[in-house]
């Protein structure tokens, strides 16, 4: 049985029970964080950890902890899972209390956290995926890595049921991100993507992949494009923690530039291997 994080205590997981009224589970009240783990070890924890305190900032929830008492926590966890390879997924909801919908004057928050045993996904990073254009119906606080996020299931849910690996969010045609990641234009050798304003979450890879096309030459801007400018990129592509750096081959089942993962986006994808010392390079 896998060890659990439940507020600062590792417990295994069947000790584990959520109140029928924690304001996560009735009104989706809490945020959430998943952080990559390779070989052993935590990857961008400083940026992660700064993230969460900020989204619960955002929604005025204290974590009654130190950053650095919940790194410690947290590397605790990884360890008491033996996690070689994985993620940890950690949230914090404003904790029980009777139902009602402004915040309980009595209630303390609950940290789970957990993790899972995942590979890098190498095969899409080599060949690429599809998307699917999927109408931005979420609210306008996007920078806020809550926890309500049906908006984000059912555009992805539209994406899985054609057979696309992704949901390409637009708000009257201007591309935002994917319902689980951020999202990317290449055009003559420039790589496009949605200001980090409150339309998008700034993703932590996003802001390690601005970096390396700094590293490597790559000039970026953060101007965001249209579904039919996208449609005309010479290159797109997606990322995220888990999935790192995906090309996007196709949306809506139309070829983007030759239909393969172009070459700048290789090149983000090496720089990004490079950049996290990561031993498997996805191209030989
Ligand atoms: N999702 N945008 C959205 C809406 C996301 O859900 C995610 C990540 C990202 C990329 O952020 P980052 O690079 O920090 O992972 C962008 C996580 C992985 C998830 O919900 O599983």
């Amino acid at each position: 049985m896998e060890w659990i994080l439940l507020n600062d205590q590792l417990i295994k997981e069947e000790q584990l029970t959520i109140s029928k009224e924690d304001r996560g589970y009735q009104f989706g009240d809490g945020i959430y964080e998943v952080i990559r783990v390779y070989e052993g070890e935590l990857y961008t924890m400083k940026e992660h950890m700064d993230r969460f305190y900020e989204s619960a900032d955002k929604i005025k929830l204290v974590i009654p902890y130190t950053k650095d008492v919940l790194h410690k926590l947290i590397y605790d966890l990884v360890e008491a899972n033996e996690v070689v390879n994985g993620y940890i997924y950690m949230q914090i909801t404003r904790g029980a209390a009777p139902r009602q919908h402004q915040f309980p004057e009595q209630a303390s928050p609950v940290l789970t956290a957990y993790t899972n045993l995942v590979e890098r996904p190498l095969q899409g990073m080599r060949d690429g995926v599809s998307g699917k254009f999927a109408e931005d119906v979420r609210w306008l606080r996007c920078d806020i890595k809550s926890l309500n996020l049906l908006g984000n299931v059912l555009a992805k849910q539209e994406a899985i049921a054609e057979g696309c690996f992704e949901a390409i969010l637009h708000r009257d045609g201007t591309v935002t991100e994917g319902s689980s990641s951020n999202v990317y234009g290449i055009k003559d050798g420039t790589v496009y993507t949605h200001p980090a304003n409150n339309f998008i979450l700034n993703g932590i890879t996003r802001r390690t992949i601005l970096e390396v096309c700094a590293e490597v030459g790559v000039p970026v801007r953060e101007t965001a494009f249209t579904k039919s400018e996208a449609l005309e990129m010479d290159e797109m592509f997606i990322s995220s923690t888990t999935a790192e750096i995906l090309p996007l081959v196709s949306m809506d089942g139309k070829q983007i530039g030759d239909g393969t993962p172009g070459a700048t986006t290789r090149k983000l994808q090496q720089g990004f291997e490079r950049k996290l010392g990561l031993k498997t390079p996805v191209h030989v």
